[in-house]
């Protein structure tokens, strides 16, 4: 019962902080993390350093950058994955593509940065992707996970502004060894990732030279969003399917609590949700299940087949409604809430029942807890009157509560703005930041604390309202609707243009 830990399994949501306060049915859900989704298989994808994708190379990092006393010359191995097959060399200044890593393991989000691998031939880039600090292989204290994350003395060097010092402390160190330091950097990030992308452009403009932001929501702070609007954004992509779909879903969690109150209700849910005999079923864990699915499918809207979380089909939420107002069965309600939940977990056809109460976590995302304790407090998981999900009010305390329960440490919940800004961004960032690129799909739940307007003439918002969570860096595929394809299509324009740029004043000793 971590605090931001998967209901089930889970990336994204920032899951429950305690429950049991509220008694019933209700979890608040607190999406983990604003990250992508992607439970990808993991077992095919897991281990597979050696994919033919990349080479994995350890460098020595400081553990602390922003104090001199002995302790912070620690060092720890942090991983990063190298492809050199496309890069021009460094005589040529060939550009180098940097992925800031997110809250997980680094392998995992190459599957979500296609984009780059797609791109890196056409400008002879060389490819690196960055592991955050205190996941995947990035463990500091000697590399063992029981002893970083035993308690806040250790956890306490997690935080984002460490994670960019280390970013820039290895690009540097790398292009020295490349002998390649007038090369161009550009770096790329999605989600949390891209949070980390547009603020390293802001605080390391020395070191890259612009940024692709994607489905970065880098607004969706305290007192700069509403609580609620993660949650209304997934409604709207329901209700616009089907006014039906919406109705259903509003519906389900009164049905599941009233038939769970019956004689033999919770059996006969169990039956209807094909829930696995040893599975600790309860309708709490139902609800859950049932939410982290419509969550989940709403930020991987994406118009083709994909397998993040779990394998999904083309418009998830579109195939959920179907269901629903498909459903064979029409009179009776949970049949369609099954039908529907089969399409999030069943794709692939293979579960002969399902555990509700997975909360596995293969790729090592569990350090975001201590970080939305710590700095990242995103309200995320209110809901009003009209959402498909129960009402509730978000509240501040209670993550204090949980904090103080789980680590025993006060958020700061107003220094990620103090740091990196973000109150009247247009204002300040029109005259101070340049080279920023800022992609966001309105079906994406996080697009709510994205930059949705472009501030000045490098400064660009992208906005796309069929997009999902990031859509942009996945691999293309033949089967992309023009809308991707005049996205991407965008973006390597700009970026072409900052490379281009950076060649001129390079060339002229500017
Ligand atoms: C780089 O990626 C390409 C696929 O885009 C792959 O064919 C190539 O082998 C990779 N190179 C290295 C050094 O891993
Ligand atoms: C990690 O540290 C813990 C606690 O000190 C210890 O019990 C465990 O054996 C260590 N694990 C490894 C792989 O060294
Ligand atoms: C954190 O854990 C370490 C190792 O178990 C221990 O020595 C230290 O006292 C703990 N610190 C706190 C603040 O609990
Ligand atoms: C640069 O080279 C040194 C010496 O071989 C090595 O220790 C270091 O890890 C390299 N830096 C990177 C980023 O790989
Ligand atoms: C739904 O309709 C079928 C066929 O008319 C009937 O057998 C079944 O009992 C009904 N189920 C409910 C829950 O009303
Ligand atoms: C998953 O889908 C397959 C194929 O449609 C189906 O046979 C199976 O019963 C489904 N599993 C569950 C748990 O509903």
């Amino acid at each position: 019962m971590a605090i931001g830990s998967p209901i089930h399994f889970t990336i994204i949501l920032f899951s429950l902080f305690s429950v049991p306060a509220l008694g019933y049915t209700f979890a608040p859900t607190i999406p983990r993390f604003p990250s992508s989704a992607i439970r990808a298989d993991l077992k095919q994808r897991s281990g597979s350093t050696q994919n033919g994708l990349y080479r994995t190379k350890f460098f020595t990092q400081t553990l602390d950058h922003f104090s001199f006393n002995p302790q912070s010359y620690q060092t720890f191995q942090q991983r990063y994955l190298i492809n050199d097959t496309y890069w021009g060399g460094a005589k040529k200044n060939a550009p180098i593509f940097v992925y800031t890593g997110n809250e997980g393991n680094i392998e995992w989000f190459t599957q979500n940065t296609g984009f780059m691998f797609d791109n890196a031939p056409s400008f002879q880039a060389l490819l690196v992707f960055i592991e955050h600090r205190f996941y995947g292989k990035s463990i500091p204290f000697g590399g063992n996970k029981t002893v970083a994350y035993a308690n806040s003395s250790t956890l306490g060097y997690l935080s984002s502004t460490q994670a960019l010092a280390d970013y820039a402390t290895l690009i540097i160190d790398l292009k020295k060894n490349l002998s390649a330091t007038d090369s161009p950097v550009v770096v790329f990030g999605g989600s949390y990732g891209g949070m980390l992308a547009a603020w390293f452009r802001l605080k390391y403009p020395h070191v890259a030279i612009g940024a692709l932001a994607s489905s970065a929501p880098i607004l969706h702070f305290m007192n700069l969003v509403s609580p609620d609007i993660f949650l209304t954004i997934v409604t709207q992509d329901f209700r616009k399917e089907s006014e039906n779909c919406y109705k259903v879903l509003k519906g389900s969690w009164k049905l599941i609590g009233d038939t769970a109150m019956k004689p033999g209700g919770l059996k006969l849910l169990r039956k209807a949700f094909r829930v696995c005999k040893n599975d600790d079923f309860g309708e709490g864990s139902l609800i859950g299940w049932l939410r982290t699915a419509w969550i989940y499918a709403a930020m991987t809207d994406y118009p083709t087949p994909s397998n993040f979380l779990s394998p999904l089909p083309a418009y998830p939420v579109k195939k959920i409604c179907e269901a629903i107002d498909s459903s064979v069965r029409k009179n009776n309600t949970l049949d369609k809430l099954y039908a529907a939940a089969n399409v999030y977990y069943n794709y692939s056809g293979t579960a002969s029942c399902f555990n509700l109460d997975d909360d596995s976590d293969p790729h090592d995302l569990g350090g975001w807890q201590w970080q939305a304790c710590t700095e990242m407090i995103m309200p995320v998981g209110g809901s009003n009157k009209e959402s498909i999900f129960p009402e509730y009010d978000w509240s501040y305390q209670d993550r204090v509560d949980a904090c103080s329960f789980f680590y025993n440490v006060t958020p700061r919940p107003h220094w990620i703005t103090t740091e990196f800004g973000g109150h009247a961004i247009e204002r300040v960032l029109k005259r101070s930041a340049s080279n920023i690129i800022f992609f966001n799909g309105l079906k994406d739940p996080w697009s709510g604390g994205g930059v949705l307007k472009s501030i000045s003439k490098t400064l660009v918002a992208i906005v796309a309202k069929e997009g999902a969570h990031h859509v942009d860096l996945r691999y293309s595929s033949k089967e992309d609707p023009k809308w991707l394809k005049d996205v991407r299509k965008q973006e390597l324009n700009i970026i072409t243009s900052w490379i281009s740029q950076y060649y001129r004043d390079l060339n002229s000793n500017y």
